[in-house]
């Protein structure tokens, strides 16, 4: 079957799923120009950093408590590749589709804001948000748009501790309160479950889709490259997202707004 095919069978099964799980990574928001990480278009593919460490040692946990200027340095690299992004058509249409269907739930990997800014409210953002700040000392927060200007690594107005994102770096845990709003969402069920954009590496992101096909439950895969999950799915659709969701929710019956 070619892509366009796949796409209509993906719609018309939409159309019929109330319950709709979106697993979101990276490769959602390549269409706002965003790099991803691995896969089509990733700049960490087997590439030191050039302080010649990896990235995701400079990017974790451990080395943010011995060395945090050469986690913001990445981390600020990250939010500069982000800045003024704005969603694409498929976040859009996740948005729309939520409009739609109440059950439509999103479980993203991405620190980028794109959902949420694109109007998606069920929404976790498991590995947390780049523009949410906070300080390690004494908790004080704040937003912000963008870290341009920032003095790295930042330090907290009130107490002079160090300032960090609220992102989850390499080996560390993930936040409970949004673990427990995924748990309760996968208690509910899904009758159908997406992933895009993703090379799903980790275990919370990979099992809900084995959990759905061993329940004989439609599983769908947008991603122009290929992983793991590929194999696995009942419907890979092998195509950029801001072009298959728009065609997805058409295929639905539900209107699917182009970028
Ligand atoms: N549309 C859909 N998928 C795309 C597109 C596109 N236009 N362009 C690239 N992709 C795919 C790639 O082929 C790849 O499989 O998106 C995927 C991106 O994979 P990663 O970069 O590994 O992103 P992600 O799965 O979100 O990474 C997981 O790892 O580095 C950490 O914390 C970081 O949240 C991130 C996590």
């Amino acid at each position: 079957m070619d892509a366009d095919h796949i796409m209509r069978a993906v719609g018309l099964r939409l159309a019929q799923a109330e319950r709709v799980l979106f697993i979101t990574g990276a490769g959602i928001s390549a269409d706002s120009g965003l790099p991803t990480y691995r896969g089509v278009g990733g700049i960490y593919d087997g590439v030191a950093t050039a302080d010649g460490i990896d990235i995701e040692e400079a990017l974790s946990g451990p080395m943010f408590q011995v060395r945090p200027v050469v986690t913001w340095k990445y981390l600020a690299q990250i939010e500069a590749a982000c800045r003024g992004a704005r969603p694409n058509a498929a976040h859009y249409a996740i948005a729309e589709l939520e409009r739609h269907k109440p059950g439509v739930f999103t479980l993203t990997q991405n620190v980028d804001g794109l959902h949420s800014a694109a109007g998606v409210e069920n929404l976790v953002e498991i590995h947390g948000c780049l523009k949410r700040l906070a300080c390690t000392v004494c908790g004080w927060r704040t937003e912000l748009e963008t870290y341009a200007g920032l003095a790295l690594p930042p330090q907290c107005p009130e107490c002079s501790g160090l300032v960090r994102p609220q992102v989850v770096l390499f080996g560390e845990n993930l936040p409970m309160d949004q673990l427990e709003r995924l748990y309760a969402a996968l208690d509910e069920g899904f009758d159908m479950v997406f992933t895009i954009g993703t090379s799903a590496l980790f275990p919370y992101i990979v099992q809900p889709v084995l959990w759905a096909r061993s329940q004989g439950i439609p599983t769908v895969e947008i991603n122009p490259g290929t992983t793991e999950l590929s194999t696995i799915v009942d419907y890979r659709v092998q195509a950029r997202a801001a072009l298959a969701m728009p065609a997805i929710l058409a295929a639905a019956g539900l209107h699917g707004r182009r970028n």
